[in-house]
């Protein structure tokens, strides 16, 4: 039997560890956070937890639809029914559509804990070196070793990634190309507390021109936060002019912005900021489904390599543990 360190317990990681135990074999997951689910991430509040990350995710992969299904039915995930919309030339106008979409209830990562139910998993450990012997890789967090392993799954975002990888080893020049062009572009994410919703919609898609990409009310989806609270992403583009703004000017920008779109000027109080650094998929990156270096025994899998989606997350860690099992 194979040891398998995975670091990294969002989708992609949980999924990868999960797929590998149905197959008989041995891992082990580590992960920085203080609960598994990466970047599906809800954060807990006094009023109800608010989806920082991940909004929703949607099944186009029969696999994948079928793993939603079995969630559904154990009920770590619903289907969100928001009424939708669409943000362009300054008005909001009703977009509905039929597409399935689905939620972690009572929070984002509950379908990742649900994986990960079970299996060894350590969190709040920040794995922050490698030494690989040529047969066995070694982890460590602070210093101290966290065991050695036959097989190494690295599923956390790209530019993690190398940083780790190049405690250990030379990246020759086909790791090197998965990193020359970044996969991951950065997201600012603001919630917004209104005193009355401006719209009678649950999630807006703000098109092309607008600094913000999409607006959601917490208060639609099930265990989070009711009354009006709005929680904005902006778009990758202003993301990366304001990577490195102060909270006060995002938010700033946020007000202006949602009062610009509603037409009237609103009482809002911006209660939380996230600059999520690895967010959203670069349109420009070469996408492999999963990385697979036998003679290194090390895999690579996360929405990174696949697509930017939970639902890509997830197929690229259940495609790697197949690789792992040949
Ligand atoms: P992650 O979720 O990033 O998991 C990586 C894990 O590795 C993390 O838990 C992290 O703590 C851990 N880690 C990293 N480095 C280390 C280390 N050195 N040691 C230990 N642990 C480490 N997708 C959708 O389908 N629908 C959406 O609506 C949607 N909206 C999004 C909105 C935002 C703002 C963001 C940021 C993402 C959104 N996504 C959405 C994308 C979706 O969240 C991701 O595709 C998916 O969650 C990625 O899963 P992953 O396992 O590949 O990576
Ligand atoms: P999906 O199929 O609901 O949406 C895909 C895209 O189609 C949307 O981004 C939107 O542009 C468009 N769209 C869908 N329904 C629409 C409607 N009713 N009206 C107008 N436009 C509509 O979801 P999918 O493909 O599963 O993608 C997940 C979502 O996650 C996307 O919205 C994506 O942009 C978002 N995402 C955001 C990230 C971030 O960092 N902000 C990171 C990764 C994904």
């Amino acid at each position: 039997m194979t040891t398998i360190a995975i670091i990294g317990a969002g989708m992609a990681g949980a999924a990868c560890a999960a797929a590998l135990t149905g197959q008989g074999q041995q891992v082990v997951v580590f992960d920085k956070g203080r609960r598994p689910g990466g970047r599906m991430s809800s954060k807990r509040t006094e009023q109800g937890y608010l989806d920082l990350g991940a909004q929703y995710f949607t099944a186009r992969n029969d696999a994948f639809a079928a793993q939603c299904q079995r969630w559904l039915e154990v009920g770590v995930i619903t289907q969100w029914q928001g009424r939708l919309a669409r943000a362009e030339a300054g008005s909001v106008t009703a977009s509905p559509d039929k597409t399935l979409r689905y939620i972690g209830v009572p929070s984002m990562q509950a379908p990742v804990a649900a994986m990960l139910d079970g299996l060894t998993l350590h969190t709040g450990c920040q794995v922050d070196s490698l030494a690989f012997d040529g047969k066995h890789w070694q982890l460590f967090s602070a210093g101290v070793s966290l065991g050695q392993f036959n097989c190494l799954v690295l599923a956390i975002p790209q530019q993690q990634a190398e940083q780790l990888l190049q405690t250990a080893i030379t990246l020759g020049p086909e790791l090197n190309s998965l990193f020359a062009v970044p996969a991951l572009l950065p997201c600012w994410a603001v919630n917004l507390q209104l005193d009355h919703s401006p719209w009678p919609y649950d999630g807006i898609f703000a098109k092309t021109g607008s600094p913000l990409s999409w607006l959601a009310r917490q208060g639609s989806k099930p265990g989070r936060c009711q009354g009006e609270h709005w929680l904005l992403h902006f778009s990758a583009a202003f993301s990366q002019q304001y990577l490195e703004a102060d909270n006060s000017v995002i938010a700033a920008h946020a007000l202006q912005l949602v009062q610009q779109l509603a037409g009237q000027p609103l009482s809002a109080a911006v209660t939380h900021c996230h600059r999520w650094r690895y967010a959203q998929q670069n349109p420009a990156y070469p996408l492999h489904a999963m990385i697979y270096r036998p003679e290194l025994a090390l895999g690579l899998a996360g929405d990174w390599v696949n697509g930017g989606r939970v639902e890509n997350a997830w197929l690229s860690g259940v495609q790697l543990a197949q690789a792992l099992s040949l």
